[in-house]
């Protein structure tokens, strides 16, 4: 039985109990986090709570944890849970109150942790790159904050599922903002493009880290986002998330993207990543 934490302790993941008033729950108001784990360590912790810190701010809730907090609880769930590699997911809500769309006064936040198993990227999403779907981003206008409200993400990620896509990729007024569930790149003439990290997508940590290895790799980018149509006509297309890395999309709505194969850059870029990954377990 795994253990998970709850407003300060830690219970088997059975005995964890929320109130049917939590706000999480009838409102979906609250933030969270998924930090991958490698070896027993979290990967780019800082980079998690300092997002958490943002969403936090962006829906007008302070943290209940202090980063030393929330470290030293963390490194305690991976260690109940027998080390290895994991996924860690952090949630932290307005708390219990009386359902009102006004914030309730004096509520503490419910703080919740619980961590998983993190599945390997399967190794045939890396030699033959999956399949996306475009599809209009009809999420509101706020996506950089990491809100526990996903219900447009999971109708999106459900009706790529539904066309045999493992991604859909998604168009706001006429341009590629992000994925459902993963920040998105295009590759045209060598040049890597990303939407800017503005509030029309997440500020993928992933992507931090892509972007990051790009510049070491002398590879160029430029944060802007691309037109659906350069999209279509793009050589190589990815995406990248804390637990799927980053993902080369090899058929996009059935067509074939460049020569409908992992491309150049993106190999060199997973190539990148593997090694940074090694050298942070090492
Ligand atoms: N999702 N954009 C969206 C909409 C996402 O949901 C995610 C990740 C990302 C990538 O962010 P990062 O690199 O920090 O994981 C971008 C997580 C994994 C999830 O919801 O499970």
């Amino acid at each position: 039985m795994n253990e998970v934490y709850l407003n300060g302790e830690f219970l088997a993941s059975d005995q964890a109990k929320i109130s049917v008033f939590d706000r999480g729950f009838l409102l979906g108001d609250g933030v969270y986090e998924v930090i991958p784990v490698y070896a027993g360590r979290s990967f780019q912790l800082m980079g998690h709570l300092r997002r958490l810190q943002s969403s936090l701010g962006g829906v007008r809730m302070q943290n209940p944890m202090s980063d030393t907090d929330w470290t030293n609880m963390i490194s305690t769930l991976i260690e109940k849970n027998g080390g290895g590699d994991q996924s860690v997911y952090l949630q932290v809500t307005r708390g219990v109150a009386p359902r009102d769309h006004v914030f309730p006064t004096g509520v503490k936040p419910t703080a919740f942790a619980m961590s998983n198993p993190l599945q390997a990227v399967p190794e045939k999403y890396k030699q033959q790159g999956i399949a996306a779907i475009t599809l209009p981003d009809i999420r509101w206008q706020n996506c950089n904050i990491k809100a526990i409200t996903l219900l447009p993400n999971s109708l999106l990620k459900q009706q790529a599922q539904d066309a045999g896509a493992q991604e859909a990729l998604l168009i706001r007024d006429g341009y590629l903002t992000e994925g459902a569930v993963s920040n998105a790149y295009a590759v045209i003439g060598g040049t890597i493009y990303t939407a800017p990290a503005d509030e029309k997508v997440l500020p993928g940590i992933t992507r931090e880290v892509v972007l990051k290895l790009a510049a070491q790799g002398n590879i160029p980018v430029i944060e802007q986002a691309v037109s659906e149509i350069q999209l279509k006509q793009a050589d190589e297309i990815w995406v990248s998330s804390s637990t799927k890395e980053v993902l080369p999309i090899t058929r996009l709505n059935g067509q074939a993207v460049g020569d409908g194969l992992p491309g150049i850059v993106w190999k060199q870029i997973d190539a990148l990543y593997q090694q940074y990954k090694l050298s942070f377990i090492e």
